[in-house]
């Protein structure tokens, strides 16, 4: 940070949906964040997956979005006389560690090596940079090593509430207010149960309406059982029908695995101070994806008055052994009554259920379209950056 904090220059890792709303954002509320925290946000660097570019003085956030939007490159950028290239990110602020304060991660995830970003992350703490991701990867490959870093050296952070569930202030109610300082827990976990992802939750949502609707049909024509109506399972015509909508990405495979699902219940236990768990134990015997779900599972959950939801879930065991892990751990789609949090958790809606020994049951729910919550969870961790410095100066004249 600058000495009195009338700037904060980042760098941005990754230019798609996420850093771009985020300049967006910035720009639209340059004003207020001059007026409420005294600070002005200096985007000096930006990185996809063809170009490194910094530039001292800053660059136009405007001008920059559109840019990548019509011409979907910074081919452009990158001539422009102010402007630095570099081969990758890694050397651009290798290039430039006294010219920016804060590094944001939003490139792409990378669930077994943790890349291009956690490279990028590592380099960046150590050179006493604050850090702010939305990409999970980084954390899941390195969740101890990357958070230690910022308890040892104390001129360092690392912040993450974008990770998990967008907006949702999942993270933040975790270790602010639920006291679970993993060196001072006060807080002890009895239960955590939720419906993360956002992809498979539309899914399945759609494919008990189009269940809903072919039974009424059914009912309506007199016409016997019900059979699929048109061509292709109804999870192959919904799964098309989340990416034509922008709601899945064009390779779905981590949502519908429940892999991403799983790295958000790792992020979310390991802020919870929870030791004995391995991701990629979670990963391969605990996960499982909605794949599976067919219409005849569907049509079952129905007469039944349930509905399938992909449930993360983690619970201590009650005695644990060797052979018994002390969590119990699952990400599983599953029955849930229709009425109940979890059933009516719909469409692009996530939640959460924390059961603990001192706060009993907090419940939490969001329904996002689109990225900008996302966006605005980066926005909120680097503002936390600017009031923790607040504090800290306010502290140092007492
Ligand atoms: N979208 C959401 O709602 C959301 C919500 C929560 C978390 N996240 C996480 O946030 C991250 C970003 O999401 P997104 O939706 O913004 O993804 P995205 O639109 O696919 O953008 C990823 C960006 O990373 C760039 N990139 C790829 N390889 C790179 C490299 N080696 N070095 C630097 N940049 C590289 C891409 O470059 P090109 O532009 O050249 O392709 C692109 O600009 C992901 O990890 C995602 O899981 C996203």
């Amino acid at each position: 940070m600058t000495s009195r904090l009338s700037e904060i220059r980042l760098v941005l890792l990754g230019f798609g949906n996420v850093n771009q709303e985020l300049c967006r954002i910035i720009s639209t509320k340059s004003e207020q964040l001059r007026l409420c925290y005294g600070v002005n946000l200096n985007v000096v660097g930006v990185s996809d997956s063809r170009h490194a570019l910094f530039n001292r003085k800053g660059f136009n956030l405007s001008s920059l979005v559109s840019t990548k939007q019509k011409e979907k490159t910074l081919e452009s950028v990158a001539s422009q006389q102010s402007v630095s290239k570099y081969t990758d990110t890694l050397e651009m602020m290798s290039k430039n560690w006294s010219n920016f304060e804060l590094l944001v991660d939003s490139s792409p995830m990378n669930l077994q090596t943790g890349e291009p970003g956690l490279s990028c992350v590592r380099q960046a703490l150590k050179r006493g940079k604050q850090v702010v991701l939305a990409n999970k990867s980084p954390l899941v490959v390195a969740f101890d090593e990357l958070t230690t870093t910022q308890d040892a050296t104390k001129s360092c952070w690392i912040k993450y509430s974008a990770t998990t569930c967008g907006g949702l202030p999942v993270i933040n109610v975790i270790t602010r207010d639920l006291m679970t300082n993993k060196n001072k827990p006060m807080c002890h976990l009895k239960k955590i149960e939720g419906i993360f992802n956002s992809t498979t939750n539309f899914i399945l949502t759609q494919m008990f309406n189009h269940a809903k609707q072919s039974h009424k049909n059914t009912l309506a024509e007199n016409n016997g059982p019900i059979h699929k109506q048109q061509h292709g399972s109804t999870f192959d015509r919904t799964l098309q029908e989340a990416i034509r909508r922008g709601i899945a990405e064009a390779d779905p495979s981590n949502d519908i695995k429940g892999f991403d699902t799983c790295a958000k219940l790792y992020i979310i236990l390991k802020s919870f101070g929870v030791r004995d768990i391995a991701f990629e134990k979670m990963k391969d015997q605990y996960t499982r994806g909605i794949d599976l779900v067919d219409d005849s599972l569907i049509q079952s959950a129905l007469r039944q008055g349930k509905v399938i939801r992909l449930i993360a879930k983690a619970f201590p065991q009650p005695q644990s052994t060797q052979t018994h892990p002390p969590w119990n751990i699952s990400v599983s789609p599953e029955l849930v009554d229709e009425h109940s949090f979890l059933g009516r958790c719909e469409e692009t809606d996530m939640c959460i259920q924390i059961e603990t020994d001192l706060f009993d049951t907090i419940s939490m729910k969001t329904n996002e379209w689109g990225v900008t919550p996302t966006a605005a969870a980066v926005l909120r961790d680097i503002l936390s950056f600017v009031t923790d410095h607040t504090m800290q100066q306010q502290k140092a004249k007492l």
